[in-house]
């Protein structure tokens, strides 16, 4: 489903040295496969979501995604893909403060083709999911860190993704919350047979997943 190849990834900023993150990652993710992501901070995992995504762009290497080659799409294929394949969880979120949470969730919908209906019941469900039905109408910048991770988690299951990339999803939430948000990321991957990318410090979740990747050194082990 997901197949990374000898992947790259250097930076070079104004005047400095160059900056190898990523030095040749090899990693093949089958659909339907939850994986936990692992590696101690400025690893690059961030940075290897990024890429997955197409928010970013490689140095060199292949990323393929179904059989297509996201390393080789222009930036209108790389939104469509995005559009309709990938549900991206930031580690810092990445809300809309102007919005509500509600318009939040909503937002990626109004992107495809959903009916308006449907895509007000696809929201209320993940609202309830995410325990926020009463947050509804708040603009997010005046929910706490917790919460905004919560729905940040929702705007990413809305058009039930292929993919999913979750960039330390559980990192500001406590035990019980952490524990809503991974099931409801597991029940969902499961359910739509999707496969789930997890950045995690979290070893007491480790046992979730069907394996466990670490960056290290600029490589996936
Ligand atoms: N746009 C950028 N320009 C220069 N360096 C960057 C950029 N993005 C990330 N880096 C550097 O790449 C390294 C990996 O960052 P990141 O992927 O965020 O690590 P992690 O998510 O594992 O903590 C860090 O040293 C970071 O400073
Ligand atoms: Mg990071």
């Amino acid at each position: 489903m997901l197949e990374i190849k000898d992947l790259c990834k250097s930076y070079r900023e104004h005047n400095s040295k160059q900056i190898d993150v990523l030095s040749n990652v090899n990693l093949n993710i089958p659909g339907g496969a939850i994986v936990a992501l692992k590696g101690i901070s400025g690893s690059g995992k961030s940075t290897l979501l990024n890429l997955i995504s197409g928010l970013d762009v490689v140095s060199s290497g292949q990323i393929t995604f179904f059989n297509e080659s996201v390393t080789s799409m222009n930036i209108n294929q790389l939104s469509r893909f995005r559009k309709l394949n990938i549900g991206m969880i930031f580690q810092f979120f990445n809300l809309i403060n102007d919005l509500t949470v509600y318009e939040n969730i909503l937002l990626p919908l109004l992107l495809t083709k959903v009916n308006k209906k449907d895509a007000h019941n696809r929201v209320m469900e993940l609202l309830d999911n995410i325990g926020l039905a009463h947050r509804k109408d708040f603009k997010t910048n005046l929910l706490s860190g917790g919460e905004s991770q919560r729905v940040a988690t929702a705007r990413a299951l809305i058009i039930n993704p292929r993919l999913i990339l979750a960039d330390e999803p559980t990192g500001n939430l406590d035990k019980d919350n952490a524990n809503l948000i991974l099931d409801l990321l597991i029940d969902t991957s499961r359910k739509n047979n999707s496969s789930l990318i997890i950045v995690t410090h979290n070893d007491n979740i480790i046992n979730r997943f069907d394996k466990v990747y670490t960056l290290k050194d600029g490589t996936v082990n």
